[in-house]
């Protein structure tokens, strides 16, 4: 018997039973249980439900571990960030274009460094972690040491990752550029050592469609037409200058997304960062597709790029996740990713709730990732990603939760004045692997 690898958690627990395509449908797929018992064997979920109902499935030697006050959620999902821009956080005073060329390339130029990689890496495993976060789609640098890096350390923890290798040929610094044949060989490498590798997944990744050539962009599109169950991983229509740019440089093409879409790169695991600039024609063809958007409103706004139409992608039927786009983005922490979500949905005179930002974060993001019969919720079967939140981490939240009448506000509460303070415990493929200080 191996008990040793059976969990017993006591704790409220709440999540979404189900993927929706309308906001509506979310409030009524909720599971929220005051005094559950969620039991976890060999990294999957056993059992969910009630404490009296459960708690004499739970073998005598299994301690309980019991959370009083706390909620358990499935582990929130990152969409959208890249590893090796931690150490820029907070560039100041450029949109994207200049944004780039004068932080980020620079940056980057380090990770060719395998031991540098490494020690990044760890860093910012901790940094998912102490915030919650257990799956992520994640850019590298252009050098296939910076993804061994990564896969290496997250292999550790079996953490399910995505993650690839930039391929970008033009249009930035020499140091950082590969060409068609490399960036191929390189991908294709590195999707051979890894890809389905324990719970490890690979994207390619071409960095956004100015910095790949026409050529690479084919070479792309025929690595995900060998390996079709990989991901693909770029950004899309963020900025109108970044827009103006690739109209220029493909002028054949159909606006920016075309050019994605021609080169074989739109798909069901394909997940483009941003788009907050869609034409009509590109939000039917993410769509047709069945592509994904990672919305990432820290990054939005703080280099100025503007609100992307969350209620558009849903009356269009376009997955969406959550994505913080570390270092455009400006924290790890999915509550105040959500936080900011809200208040660019305010100023375009949207309400997000509480019930749909939570979604967004979990079962929506391993959607987006489809990845959703793994991840996303506690359905039996499913792999054990979860996190113990404190909803009253700071006085400040104690008294507002405290004064909230239902859930609902007491979630809306938690993403509003919740930070990296209220992740108590974080457990991924059903171990304990972080603890609140
Ligand atoms: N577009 C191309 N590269 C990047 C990047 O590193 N960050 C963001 N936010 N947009 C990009
Ligand atoms: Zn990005």
């Amino acid at each position: 018997e191996y008990t040793q690898s059976i969990k017993a958690i006591r704790a409220s627990i709440m999540d979404i039973a189900r993927v929706v395509d309308k906001p509506e449908d979310i409030e009524q797929n909720v599971r929220f249980i005051e005094d559950g018992l969620m039991l976890v064997e060999n990294g999957r979920i056993e059992w969910v439900g009630e404490w009296e109902e459960g708690k004499d499935k739970i073998p005598s030697t299994v301690r309980i571990r019991s959370y009083p006050g706390k909620i358990v959620m499935p582990g929130f999902v990152d969409t959208h960030i890249h590893y090796p821009q931690a150490e820029m956080v907070g560039a100041y005073g450029e949109q994207l274009l200049e944004w780039l060329n004068n932080y980020t390339f620079p940056t980057e130029a380090r990770y060719k460094d395998k031991d540098y990689s490494r020690e990044m890496s760890r860093f910012f495993i901790k940094q998912l972690l102490r915030n919650g976060t257990t799956s992520a789609l994640v850019f590298g640098t252009v050098h296939p040491e910076s993804v061994d890096a990564l896969f290496e350390e997250a292999e550790k923890i079996n953490m399910r990752m995505i993650a690839g290798k930039v391929m970008m040929d033009r249009n930035a610094p020499e140091y950082l550029l590969d060409t068609p044949d490399i960036g191929y060989n390189q991908t294709k490498e590195l999707i051979e050592r890894w890809h389905k590798r324990g719970r490890l997944l690979y994207a390619i990744t071409p960095r956004f469609a100015p910095t790949s050539s026409p050529e690479q962009l084919a070479m792309a599109g025929r690595l995900k037409e060998e390996y079709p169950d990989t991901y693909v991983h770029t950004h899309l229509c963020e900025n109108k200058d970044e827009i103006a740019w690739v109209k220029e440089l493909f002028p054949e093409q159909d606006g920016y997304l075309d050019v994605y879409h021609h080169h074989g790169l739109t798909g069901p695991k394909s997940v483009f960062a941003h788009c907050i600039h869609l034409e009509d024609e590109e939000w039917d063809c993410l769509h047709e597709t069945d592509s994904a958007v990672a919305f990432c409103p820290t990054s939005n706004l703080y280099l100025g790029s503007g609100l992307f139409k969350l209620q558009e992608a849903w009356k269009r039927k376009v997955k969406v996740g959550m994505g913080t786009d570390i270092g455009a983005g400006t924290t790890f922490n999915m509550l105040q990713t959500l936080n900011e979500a809200y208040k660019v949905m305010q100023l375009q005179q949207h309400r997000l709730s509480a019930f749909e930002a939570f979604y967004l974060a979990t079962l929506g993001g391993a959607k987006s990732l489809s990845l959703d019969h793994l991840i996303g919720n506690f359905e039996v079967g499913k792999e054990a990603d979860f996190v113990i939140i404190d909803p009253c981490s700071t006085p400040l939240q104690q008294l507002r939760y405290d004064s909230s009448k239902d859930l609902p506000e007491k979630l809306f509460m938690l993403m509003t004045l919740g930070d990296d303070r209220s992740i108590y415990r974080t457990y991924v493929d059903g171990r304990l692997v972080y603890e609140r200080g």
